[in-house]
């Protein structure tokens, strides 16, 4: 067995090399020095020894093991790229197939880069809710400082991409087209959710799928804006309640399009559940051709059997602007519908709003007085 240390005072570095076992299997650990940065073929044995050492790292046609995560935690100052095709091996398990931490990172997708789900593979129309147990694909955990530009998610098998207890976020130009899920089976594709985290900044994103474009579950200070999305369920705040954080602080959703989906805009929260609703901003969306609702706050919301009718009043929503919204909604469909327990709503101002096509009416509640909110 031959160790050998290499410490190198007076640099930022110690690098700690390989300890070199007889058998020829080479132990990259604690740290261990790559030989490349560059991580590609059918293995992530090398990316330990990467992480250690590469602050720029590239990550190139992966084929990631099955049941494996992506395993980019723990990472500092450091700009990770991706190129070429990214994909993942089939097991029935949680995931997430990728998994980033860390602080003042950058990641990067280059021109004609694409993680491929094949979410195909899972899909069996029950998603979330049974059959085969699908991975959740591309999760930030506690990143601080993070940058994401560019980045191309094909055929997610569930929940595309997870940002839970970060600080200090921007995300630019991601792509999530979950498409062939509209006829193949997909369910549960969320887009982006939000968990926890704070100073988010979401620009420029596009997806197709079948669940929420955005789903803000608890968080302060969340942007989303210029987004387009389609096939799915619409931009979300909710549902919140029944989890370990359930306040929701300053959201600001502008500039976007909802088309083809259940909904445009909705706050959805659990039913008898308690937490936290507080300034929520929609402005200048466009929505199209939208089948349930176009605007929706309802505070009865379960997602098993379904949500319930009658909704409880221990989630307060306040301060929600809703201004210069427009759009259609399919003629079966409700325009504005309002169901939240008396008082849960206070300090709304809705303004410039012109949504039409539904015909279906309903019996709203607790729309707060004095605010121009409606239903329709
Ligand atoms: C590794 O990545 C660098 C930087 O993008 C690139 O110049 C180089 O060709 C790559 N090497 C291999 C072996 O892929
Ligand atoms: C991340 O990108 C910004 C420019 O957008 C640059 O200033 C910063 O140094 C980069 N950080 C790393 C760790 O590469
Ligand atoms: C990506 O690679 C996987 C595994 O090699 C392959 O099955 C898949 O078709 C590729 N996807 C794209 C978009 O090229
Ligand atoms: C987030 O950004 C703010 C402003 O740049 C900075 O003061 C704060 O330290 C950052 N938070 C973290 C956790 O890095
Ligand atoms: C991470 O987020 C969860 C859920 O939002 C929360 O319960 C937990 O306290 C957070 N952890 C930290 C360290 O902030
Ligand atoms: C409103 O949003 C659309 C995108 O849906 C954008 O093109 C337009 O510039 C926005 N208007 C303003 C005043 O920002
Ligand atoms: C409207 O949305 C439905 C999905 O709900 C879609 O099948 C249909 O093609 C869309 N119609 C138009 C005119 O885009
Ligand atoms: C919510 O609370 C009300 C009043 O206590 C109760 O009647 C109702 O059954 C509860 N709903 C659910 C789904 O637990
Ligand atoms: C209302 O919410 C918005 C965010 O949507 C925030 O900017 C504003 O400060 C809040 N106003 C009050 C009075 O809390
Ligand atoms: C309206 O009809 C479409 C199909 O034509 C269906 O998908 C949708 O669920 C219906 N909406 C409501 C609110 O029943
Ligand atoms: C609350 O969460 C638990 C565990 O996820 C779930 O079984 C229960 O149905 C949820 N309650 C409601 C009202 O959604």
């Amino acid at each position: 067995m031959k160790l050998i240390f290499k410490i190198l005072i007076g640099l930022s570095a110690v690098v700690i090399e390989a300890l070199e076992i007889t058998s020829g299997k080479v132990f990259s650990r604690p740290t261990g020095r790559a030989t490349s940065c560059n991580l590609t073929g059918n293995s992530i044995d090398e990316l330990n020894a990467i992480k250690s050492s590469c602050k720029n790292i590239v990550i190139e046609n992966l084929r990631v093991p099955a049941g494996k995560t992506l395993d980019l935690t723990g990472i500092s100052d450091t700009s990770i790229t991706f190129r070429g095709n990214i994909s993942f091996g089939y097991a029935e398990w949680k995931g997430p197939l990728v998994l980033i931490s860390g602080s003042n990172v950058n990641i990067t997708g280059e021109r004609g880069h694409v993680f491929d789900g094949q979410g195909a593979r899972w899909w069996d129309t029950l998603g979330g809710n049974g059959g085969v147990r699908k991975p959740r694909f591309f999760k930030i955990r506690y990143l601080y400082n993070g940058v994401v530009n560019h980045l191309h998610f094909l055929n997610s098998p569930r929940h595309c991409f997870a940002i839970h207890n970060c600080t200090n976020i921007t995300v630019n130009n991601v792509v999530m087209n979950t498409k062939d899920g509209d006829t193949q089976g997909g369910h549960n594709t969320d887009a982006i959710n939000v968990k926890g985290s704070e100073n988010v900044f979401i620009s420029d994103t596009i997806v197709y799928n079948q669940d929420d474009c955005l789903a803000v579950r608890s968080g302060k200070n969340i942007h989303f804006k210029k987004a387009f999305c389609s096939g799915g369920h619409g931009m979300s705040i909710g549902s919140v309640g029944n989890r370990t954080n359930n306040v929701v602080e300053d959201v600001y959703i502008t500039d976007s399009i909802v088309v083809d989906s259940e909904n445009g805009v909705r706050i959805k929260t659990v039913v008898n559940a308690t937490g936290l609703v507080s300034g929520v901003t929609y402005n200048n969306i466009t929505m199209r051709n939208i089948t349930d609702f176009g605007i929706l706050m309802r505070g009865d919301y379960m997602n098993m059997p379904g949500p319930t009718g009658t909704p409880g009043n221990g989630v307060p929503i306040l301060n929600v602007t809703i201004t210069n919204v427009r759009g259609t909604v399919q003629p079966n469909g409700t325009n504005i519908y309002i169901l939240l327990g008396q008082g849960v709503a206070q300090n709304w101002y809705w303004n410039d709003i012109d949504i039409s096509g539904g015909t279906r009416r309903r019996v709203c509640q607790g729309i707060p007085p004095n605010s121009g909110a409606f239903c329709a």
